[in-house]
C-alpha cells in the first residue's frame, strides 16, 4: 500500500513538471514577440525621431505593406517592433557587408544607428 502511494506521488510530481514545462513553451510559441527582459529606464532614444525616419528612408522602398522582399514588412510600428525583437534588424545592419543579408543592399548605415536600435530594443521598444 505504501509503495502504491509513493508511486502515485512520483507520477503526480512528474505530471506537474511536464504540465508546467508545456505551459511555458506554449506561452513562448503563442507570443513570440514578447520580450521579457527589457528595462525601460535605460531608454535614451525615441522611436519617432531616432528609429522610424531611417527605416522609412532606407528600408520602406523594398519592405512595405505591398512589396515585402524576403517576406519582410517594415511598415509601421508593430512590424518594425516584431523584426527588432526577433534580432533581425540589428543582425542585417551589423552582419558582414559581404553577406546577402546585409541591409540596406549596397550601402551601410552608421554604427550609431545600430546602437540606437539596440538601446530602443533593450529599453522595451516602445512607440515613444
Ligand atoms: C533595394 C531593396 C532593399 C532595401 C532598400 C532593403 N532591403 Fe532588406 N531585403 C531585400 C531583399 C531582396 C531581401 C531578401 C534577401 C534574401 O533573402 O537573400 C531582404 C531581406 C531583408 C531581411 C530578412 C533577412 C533575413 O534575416 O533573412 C531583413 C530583416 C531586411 N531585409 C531588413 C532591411 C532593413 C532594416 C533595411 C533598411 C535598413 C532594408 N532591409 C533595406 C531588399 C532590400
Amino acid at each position: 500500500m505504501h509503495k502504491i502511494f509513493l508511486s502515485f506521488v512520483f507520477i503526480a510530481v512528474v505530471a506537474a513538471l511536464l504540465i508546467s514545462g508545456c505551459a511555458k513553451e506554449n506561452e513562448e510559441t503563442l507570443f513570440p514577440d514578447i520580450q521579457l527582459d527589457c528595462d525601460s529606464t535605460i531608454l535614451t532614444v525615441s522611436f519617432a525621431t531616432d528609429i522610424l525616419p531611417t527605416i522609412e528612408g532606407q528600408c520602406y522602398a523594398c519592405h512595405n505593406n505591398v512589396l515585402q522582399n524576403g517576406g519582410v514588412n517594415l511598415e509601421g510600428y508593430s512590424n518594425i517592433r516584431l523584426r527588432a525583437l526577433s534580432g533581425q534588424l540589428v543582425n542585417v545592419l551589423t552582419v558582414d557587408r559581404s553577406s546577402n543579408n546585409a541591409m540596406p543592399p549596397g550601402s551601410s548605415l552608421p554604427q550609431s544607428y545600430s546602437n540606437n536600435l539596440i538601446n530602443w530594443i533593450e529599453g522595451c521598444a516602445p512607440e515613444n
